[in-house]
């Protein structure tokens, strides 16, 4: 359901990192006015794309739809160090330099890749993990797209405004299919509709485990990726210096990796 996406919506002050958005009591968020409240708790809104297992995806636990991953473990501590409430906004991918730019969203975690381009729109923290990239394809077709050659002029399904769509543009006469979600990416794959896929090698290996009759192809995309980093807006440098902080103290704890290690289990569970 969309509920996070209807939250209250705090109007955020530019460059701010603790905009005063009124109390929330911690374990509600149907408020839909703002403010009023006596308590003087501050929010930070984190924005992500809950379609990227183990990342942030949706998972019902308790009878209740959730947004959990390791990105979303990581935007608990920052806010937590912060002495913050989180607020998380769920969107597609496409919109979320946007809304941080425009301050609807403090910080963006989303798998996100802090490539030239996006560097010059929004300021990133250090990188707090390194994935490769992925060929997801039918099981069926395995033989057929071993190699990258064999993947010219394939249809592909891609996450629009991802670096996939950089990637799967320099396959020559690639057919690319830009959709909002993850889950309709792996749906059109397995209705074949499209015929491959690129994503981050962590995420197609938590679909598979749950989706049949598709595979990681042996053909390897060739990209440099940096890593993943936390985007906050343009400037903001307190907020990001925030943020390396719990990075740091996450990394010396090695709790990123428990982080994982957690987000992949639950990913995995039916
Ligand atoms: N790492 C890729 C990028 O930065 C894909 C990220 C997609 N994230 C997501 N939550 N769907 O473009």
């Amino acid at each position: 359901m969309k509920k996070w996406g209807i939250l209250t919506v705090c109007l955020l002050l530019t460059g701010s990192l603790l905009a005063g958005c009124g109390d929330k009591n911690s374990d509600k968020t149907s408020g839909s006015d703002n403010g009023g409240s006596k308590t003087e708790a501050k929010t930070i809104v984190l924005g992500t794309s809950a379609d990227f297992p183990p990342y942030e995806f949706h998972k019902m636990i308790g009878g209740k739809d959730q947004i959990v991953g390791f990105d979303i473990e990581i935007a608990k501590q920052i806010a937590a160090d912060m002495g913050a409430n989180l607020e998380v906004k769920d969107m597609d991918f496409k919109a979320l330099l946007s809304e941080l730019s425009s301050g609807r969203v403090d910080f963006v975690i989303s798998g996100m890749t802090p490539d030239e381009n996006r560097k010059k729109a929004v300021d990133f923290s250090n990188n707090y993990y390194k994935a490769e990239q992925a060929v997801v394809i039918r099981e069926k077709d395995k033989d057929k797209y071993s190699t990258m050659k064999s993947l010219e002029g394939v249809s592909f399904g891609i996450q629009t405004g991802s670096i996939q769509e950089d990637i799967a543009k320099t396959i020559p006469n690639a057919k690319i299919t830009g959709l909002s979600k993850i889950n309709d990416i792996i749906m059109q794959l397995n209705s074949g509709r499209v015929d491959a896929s690129i994503m981050e090698k962590p995420v197609a290996e938590a679909f598979l485990k749950n989706v049949k009759g598709l595979a990681i192809a042996d053909a390897v995309p060739d990209y440099k990726e940096d890593g993943y980093a936390i985007g906050v807006k343009k400037g903001n440098t307190e907020l990001v210096d925030h943020i390396n902080k719990t990075l740091d103290r996450l990394n010396s704890e090695k709790k990123i990796e428990q982080f994982v290690s957690e987000a992949s289990d639950l990913a995995a569970q039916k």
